[in-house]
């Protein structure tokens, strides 16, 4: 257990190590207003005070190397990660830390690997879609190897190393969507088509504000965050719950769709509006109210 000092002493005592690579790391996503101190700890933990301990602890060795592996969501921030994404920017700050010292270290912020192990293998096929969606591609193990190897040359101590989708970029770019720090790699001109990009409506697309527009606003928007082709699929009266949303989704759709509109819509409204009908009702008299 890295996190245990004690352990960690133990372990380094009976051992001369010439390199370090804390792959270690627990996932506990959740929104952040069902994050408790323990759901932080424990997340932090493996990744914040592990790097610390082997840091702190292996000084009296001769190392080549101090690797992190890290992620993405510490650049980039991801929905339902702010722990994990807190743990992973403690990583990239650690190695900062240690290259102005001097000291070997090098913070690799994977994007997503392929297959079906680790980490990645425990996303559910709607957060896989949602990370497509956003521009990350999964990455296999070959082209995450030779970036392993690039980023141990001497340099820089933190590195990306992701696979993006420049269409579902282009796409995110095109919707006012895309994190800041992603605009210099969205491809320019039209959007060639990609599986993983399907079309969001824009705040600057907005439709009106009539009972139909603001209906086929919600639909369209339900059938993106469900990954669905077309926004007929979509049955108006099945609740958000039976059609699959979880926690995360329901806060999806309601960004965009007070993206869109301008109104403050709750995190709760899937409970609150339950149904593609329900919820475009109370918008369109939300909307009406406004003038
Ligand atoms: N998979 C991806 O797409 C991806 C993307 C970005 C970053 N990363 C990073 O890459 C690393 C490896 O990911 P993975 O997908 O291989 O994850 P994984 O299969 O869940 O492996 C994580 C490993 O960390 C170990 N671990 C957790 N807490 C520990 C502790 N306190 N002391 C010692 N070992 C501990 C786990 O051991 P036990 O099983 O025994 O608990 C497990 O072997 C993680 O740091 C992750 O954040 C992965």
């Amino acid at each position: 257990d890295m996190t245990d000092r004690r352990a960690v002493t133990d372990l380094l005592a009976d051992h001369r190590l010439s390199a370090v690579v804390h792959t270690a790391g627990v996932l506990d996503d959740a929104t952040v207003e069902s994050l408790t101190p323990d759901r932080i700890d424990a997340v932090l933990a493996a990744k914040a005070d592990a790097a610390w301990h082997l840091h702190e602890l292996t000084t009296g060795h001769d190392l080549a190397a101090f690797v992190l592996f890290s992620s993405l969501a510490g650049v980039l921030g991801n929905a339902g990660q702010a722990n994990y994404a807190a743990a992973n920017a403690f990583l990239d700050a650690l190695a900062e830390h240690r290259h102005a010292r001097g000291l070997p270290a090098t913070s690799l912020a994977w994007g997503l690997w392929a297959g079906s192990g680790g980490m990645a293998g425990t996303l559910s096929a709607a957060e896989l879609e949602r990370m497509q969606r956003g521009g990350v591609a999964p990455m296999g193990a070959e082209e995450a190897l030779a970036l392993f190897d690039a980023a141990l040359a001497p340099g820089r101590p933190h590195h990306v190393a992701a696979a993006f989708d420049g269409a579902a970029l282009r796409s995110r770019a095109e919707a006012g969507l895309l994190p800041g720090l992603l605009t210099g790699l969205a491809p320019a001109g039209p959007t060639p088509p990609s599986p993983a990009s399907s079309p969001s409506p824009s705040p600057a697309s907005a439709p009106g504000t009539g009972p139909e527009e603001v209906h086929a606003l919600v639909l369209a928007n339900v059938a993106d965050v469900l990954g669905y082709d077309a926004p007929e699929e979509v049955d108006p009266d099945e609740e958000f719950l039976d059609l699959g949303f979880d926690s995360l989704m329901v806060v999806d759709l309601r960004n965009r769709l007070n993206g869109a509109t301008g109104l403050h819509l709750p995190a709760t409204l899937a409970f609150d509006f339950p149904t593609v009908a329900a919820l475009a009702g109370h918008m369109a008299e939300e909307l009406a109210a406004r003038g």
